[in-house]
């Protein structure tokens, strides 16, 4: 009886540890996923993606309108991120319409769901999910996708397109827009410098930052029905170029470190010379990298 309870209670304690370790691996899974996601995530992503989208807004809204976003369609926004469009989305497609916001990481969806709370809309989803594993969703087919700066993050976005397709309507449209990174050419040393250590990192990560030059390529071969793409090169003042590009270095900067791309010494040389860039010539503009925008439908 005794050796029984004993062996009762081993086997529980063996079970025990077992679902631990399942949990522990999910969890070190489910970080691992995003690896190659090298900047920052939740509340300390939220100024630089903000600013961002301040920037460009005008432009992925010009393209939005090109798609016919309007009023009771159902939209998805893969990797909403802190949800700088999604509020947009949620406003034009209006209580009769509905919004799905997916990210892979929870933190982007804390910042995102609390922006939109705050704004008051109540047509929004949000879903933590990765690209690459998404099942196909019919129940809630989408009329709009919405898309922007995801693929430059993906080691396969051949794949990822394949899994996005069925969440498409029949008839209904993506809108992608992603980066061609190394067209931030300046002819300014230390920007040519720390655009090609951003390449190197992403080169290092299997992901391309210059997926934009591949845009119209890869959603022809995802067999969308018709695709239109559309280029363009935007101008920003020095002071909004600043400051992305130091927000931008202290999220990745460490990273690029730990492989040797970047060392510490070198972080606070650049960080002097961006500083040091004049604001007050209100003729010196620079010009962000080349955007891709595809329009695809299926
Ligand atoms: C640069 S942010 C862009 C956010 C937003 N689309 C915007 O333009 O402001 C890229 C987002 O993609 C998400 N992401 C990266 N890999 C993903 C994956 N495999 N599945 C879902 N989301 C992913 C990241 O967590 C991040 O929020």
């Amino acid at each position: 009886m005794g050796i029984d309870k004993n062996k009762k209670i081993t086997m529980k304690t063996i079970y025990l540890l077992l679902i631990v370790s399942l949990g522990l691996l999910n969890m070190s899974y489910a970080a691992k996923k995003n690896e190659k996601y090298v900047l920052a995530t939740g509340d300390k992503a939220r100024e630089r993606l903000e600013l961002q989208n301040n920037l460009l807004a005008k432009d992925a809204y010009e393209h939005l309108e090109k798609a016919k976003l309007s009023k009771g369609m159902i939209v998805w926004d893969i990797g909403c991120g802190v949800g700088a469009v999604t509020s947009y989305l949620a406003d034009k497609v209006g209580e009769t319409g509905h919004v799905y916001a997916l990210d892979i990481s929870q933190e982007q969806l804390k910042t995102a769901e609390k922006r939109i709370k705050s704004e008051g809309h109540k047509n929004v989803t949000f879903i933590k999910g990765d690209i690459n594993e998404l099942e196909n969703t019919s129940k809630n087919p989408a009329d709009l996708i919405y898309m922007r700066f995801v693929l430059m993050h993906l080691v396969h976005p051949e794949n990822a397109l394949e899994k996005i397709k069925p969440l498409l309507k029949q008839g209904g449209v993506i809108v992608s827009q992603e980066s061609i990174m190394s067209t931030i050419a300046q002819g300014k040393p230390v920007i040519d410098d720390y655009v090609g250590v951003v390449m190197a990192l992403g080169k290092h990560n299997n992901v391309n930052y210059d997926i934009g030059n591949r845009l119209e390529e890869l959603y022809k071969k995802a067999g969308f029905d018709r695709v239109k793409v559309y280029y363009n090169q935007q101008k920003i003042p020095p002071t909004d170029l600043k400051k992305m590009l130091l927000m931008g270095l202290s999220e990745w900067k460490n990273k690029a470190i730990e492989i040797n791309l970047l060392t510490t010494d070198k972080v606070a040389a650049w960080e002097k010379e961006i500083e040091a860039i004049p604001t007050n010539d209100p003729n010196l503009m620079f010009s962000l990298a080349k955007q891709a925008h595809v329009l695809a439908w299926k």
